[in-house]
């Protein structure tokens, strides 16, 4: 009983010694440690197009909240600000997880549109704006399930920062579609 409860410990864990040699080799790279399993450059790669992702809908957010105009605009333009707050946090947390992996989150404005999976759609009136929206987040949410999916256990901090942000997407679809529905569309 003893015996496998020791071989259980051993393959669980790198061993002590390793552990503390390891962490003291190339201290200046700071949270990524020889035992970071990811592809960096890959998972770097995919963060600054959720970041791109991000910002692209925070405009479109902003652009629809202060363009939404008529009898039913004022809850509808409240969501929009709102969901903009949100997406503004969600690219603050995946820039600093970028730096935090020894890269640099990318806020050019210069293939911005590129960059990020969700369009730029104005809209042309408040039910266009939300179907936008809508189309966005849907596309974010199939993004970042692959990016989850991509993480796995590779890089779980990475994951689990994109699986929190990825439930807000899912419940921002959710919120657009009972505002079409409320505006009968
Ligand atoms: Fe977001
Ligand atoms: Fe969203």
């Amino acid at each position: 009983m003893a015996k496998s409860d020791d071989k259980r410990k051993k393959t669980f864990l790198t061993d002590v010694q390793t552990l503390r040699k390891r962490a003291r080799a190339h201290i200046e790279r700071g949270a990524v440690t020889e035992g970071y399993r990811a592809d960096r450059e890959t998972v770097l790669k995919l963060l600054n197009e959720a970041l791109a992702t991000e910002l692209i809908c925070v405009l479109r957010y902003k652009r629809h909240y202060f363009m939404a105009t008529g009898l039913e605009a004022q809850s509808v333009a409240a969501e929009f600000l709102q969901h903009a707050n949100e997406e503004q946090g969600h690219s603050d947390e995946i820039a600093a997880r970028i730096v935090q992996l020894g890269g640099e989150p990318n806020f050019s404005p210069e293939g911005l549109a590129t960059r990020s999976h969700a369009e730029y759609v104005e809209g042309e009136n408040l039910v266009d704006m939300i179907k936008e929206d809508l189309v966005a987040e849907r596309i974010a949410i199939d993004s970042y399930r692959d990016m989850i999916n991509y993480f796995g256990n590779d890089d779980p901090t990475s994951r689990r920062l994109m699986e929190g942000i990825l439930a807000m997407e899912e419940e921002h679809a959710d919120d657009l579609v009972s505002l079409l529905e409320e505006l009968g569309s």
